[in-house]
Order: C-alpha cells, then sequence, then structure tokens
C-alpha cells in the first residue's frame, strides 16, 4: 500500500489556517502600538495584503499556489527590494507572526513552531538598513 504525504500546508489545517494565522497579524499589526512601525510601512487598506499573505504562505507550504501562478519568477526578498526595513521593523514582524501563530492553537504543535522559527528566519533576513 502507498501513502501520500502530507504537505505542511495539510498538516497545519490548510486554507483556514493560513487565513486565520494571517488575519490575526494583521489585527496585531493594527492595535498593538508596538507594531506601529511596521504598520506605517503599509498601505492604508490591509484587504488586499490579507489575501496576498495567505495566499503566499499557503502555496509555500505546499498547498494551493495562486499567489506563485500569479506573481511569476518573483521572489519575497525581490517584493521587498524597495523598502527600508530595518532589524527593528523585520522583528516586529517576526514578533506578530510569532503571536498570531501561537494564538492558534494548531494541533500539530510541533509543526507550528517549525512554521514560527521558519518565517522569523525569513522576516530577519530581510532587515538591511541599520535599525
Ligand atoms: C521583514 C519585515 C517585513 C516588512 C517590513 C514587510 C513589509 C511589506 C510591505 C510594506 C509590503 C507592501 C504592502 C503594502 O503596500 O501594503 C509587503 C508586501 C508583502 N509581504 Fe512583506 N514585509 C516583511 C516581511 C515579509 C515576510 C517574511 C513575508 C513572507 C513570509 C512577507 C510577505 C509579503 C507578501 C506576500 C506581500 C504582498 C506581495 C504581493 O502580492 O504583491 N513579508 N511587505
Amino acid at each position: 500500500m502507498t501513502t501520500t504525504p502530507r504537505t505542511p500546508y495539510q498538516a497545519l489545517g490548510g486554507a483556514e489556517t493560513f487565513r486565520r494565522i494571517t488575519d490575526r497579524f494583521y489585527d496585531l499589526m493594527e492595535s498593538e502600538p508596538e507594531f506601529a512601525e511596521l504598520r506605517a510601512m503599509h498601505a492604508p487598506d490591509l484587504t488586499p495584503m490579507r489575501g496576498a499573505l495567505a495566499s503566499f504562505l499557503g502555496g509555500w507550504a505546499g498547498g494551493p499556489r495562486e499567489w506563485f501562478d500569479a506573481n511569476p519568477g518573483r521572489c519575497m526578498f525581490s517584493v521587498h527590494g524597495d523598502f527600508p526595513i530595518s532589524a527593528d521593523t523585520a522583528g516586529q514582524w517576526a514578533d506578530a507572526m510569532e503571536r498570531a501563530i501561537a494564538e492558534e492553537d494548531i494541533e500539530n504543535a510541533d509543526l507550528a513552531a517549525q512554521l514560527s522559527e521558519r518565517l522569523t528566519t525569513m522576516a530577519r533576513g530581510m532587515a538591511k538598513v541599520p535599525a
């Protein structure tokens, strides 16, 4: 008997999970003073970002590749090439995402911790201007 390995996307709960993490992430960004600097870098209306980030993260974790199909050849680092990301703002992104994932109470805690860790590494790697 053969079994198809589950993707991280499936093991984490699929589209619903990524949508909820993303919504919580932007809710925190909009409401918490500690993320104000990060919030100010974004457009006033975060609605498009709520869709784009959920779609990117889902595809990146092995789910439907809508974001990648709509953005052929675009990498996350080049998407952010024009933004003056400092260690502080990268840290704000990582902290907000870590909280959003933790609050989601994902059943597979090990995988949730890995998700948090990978995204933190990605965000901190985007810092390119002094704090
Ligand atoms: C390191 C700190 C980061 C900062 C300061 C930052 C900031 C931004 C800003 C200002 C935008 C443009 C959105 C707008 O104008 O409203 C954007 C777009 C985006 N960011 Fe980030 N970002 C960071 C890290 C990340 C990471 C780590 C990811 C993914 C894991 C990510 C995913 C995205 C996506 C998917 C878009 C939309 C791209 C598109 O579909 O056009 N960002 N980011």
